[in-house]
């Protein structure tokens, strides 16, 4: 699959927000956001994205960290979440799940064999790149920065997503605590680089496709864009939040899960947020249980920059009016 035959990737979103079935039957490239899926519930995500329609599709998993928190930083961590428990009325646990084993994602992904396969947070090892290879998955890594790009594109990689600061969700590059560069700074540091670009942060409508492809990008991809679509699992505070978003909404923070994310902001971006932070993925784990049972102020609110213009279509009429503003845009 050349990237240059789709027009529209719609972004792998974990946690059961990818709407990859429409997408993917509106002839965009869908996404199966699986970071937080065991190898079961891979296959079964694969499958039914086949079953309804949509055959040419990603998997996303998230590669995992160096090293784990120290126990100090785990219990430094954890005393600075007492008081966000605390205010948000949930008792704090003594017990933290573990997050799936990424080889058993990894053999899962290899067999429901997508077209794709992307990562995000890190390099692929070459063994497993190798195993993609002899399957004729497709291999996207994500950079943040030139450096992060020349190594992805020195493995061998076949696209690279450039995700600028203007994302929603996680910032994707290797370094867990790596700055932001805007999408159009990012794109023109490495429009030289030969190995087909994929454009992600920010971009809502197809004129915005339309303008990162002038800028060098083979095509573009859209979470945020996708959020509010009835078929997406976003949940109805969320949705409501998107809904009410302002141009300004957004802001970063790394107190959710010890990486820089962009969202709505809440109490995870003021003076509430824990600023002792366990590293990236221990403090996701630790702060898990309060994003799940708090109220909107403490759920993790992922969006972009361009949260303000999302509309809420149902995903294949979505897709066809992106493709027909990127059409009247001249691309
Ligand atoms: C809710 C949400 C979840 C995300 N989850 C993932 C993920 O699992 N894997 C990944 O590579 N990127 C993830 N991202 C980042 C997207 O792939 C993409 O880079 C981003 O959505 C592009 O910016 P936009 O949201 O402004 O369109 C996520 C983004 C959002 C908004």
């Amino acid at each position: 699959m050349a990237f240059q035959d789709y027009s529209l990737i719609q972004a792998p979103m974990a946690g059961g927000l990818s709407t990859a079935e429409g997408a993917g039957r509106a002839g965009a490239l869908g996404s199966v956001g699986a970071g937080y899926l065991s190898g079961d519930a891979i296959m079964a995500a694969a499958d039914g994205v086949r079953a309804a329609g949509g055959d040419a599709f990603a998997i996303n998993l998230f590669v995992p960290a160096e090293r784990d928190a120290t126990d100090a930083e785990w219990r430094a961590a954890l005393k600075a979440l007492a008081p966000c428990y605390r205010q948000a009325g949930v008792p704090a646990p003594d017990h933290f799940s573990p997050l799936p084993d990424f080889r058993e994602q990894f053999e899962a992904m290899l067999e429901a064999r997508p077209a794709v396969f992307s990562w995000t947070f890190g390099r692929l090892p070459r063994s497993m790149m190798a195993a993609c290879r002899a399957r004729g998955i497709t291999l996207v890594g994500t950079a943040t920065h030139r450096d992060e790009a020349l190594a992805l594109a020195g493995d061998g990689v076949d696209g690279i997503v450039l995700q600028g600061e203007e994302a929603g969700g996680h910032r994707g590059g290797v370094d867990p605590q790596g700055e932001g560069l805007p999408l159009a700074e990012l794109l023109s540091a490495c429009r030289d680089i030969g190995t087909p670009l994929i454009a992600a942060g920010g971009l809502m409508d197809g004129a915005d496709v339309a303008r990162v492809m002038a800028a060098g990008a083979a095509t573009g991809q859209l979470g945020t864009a996708f959020l509010r679509c009835p078929e997406a699992g976003t949940a109805d505070g969320w949705r409501q939040a998107l809904a009410d978003a302002g141009p300004d909404a957004t802001a970063v923070t790394r107190a959710v899960s010890g990486r820089w994310a962009r969202g709505i902001a809440n109490a995870w971006m003021d003076g509430r947020a824990p600023t002792e932070v366990a590293p990236y993925p221990d403090q996701h784990r630790l702060t898990s249980p309060l994003r799940k049972a708090a109220g909107v102020e403490w759920k993790s609110l992922w969006a972009g920059t361009g949260a303000h213009r999302g509309r809420a279509l149902p995903v294949e009429e979505l897709v066809r009016v992106i493709e027909e503003e990127r059409r009247a845009a001249g691309r």
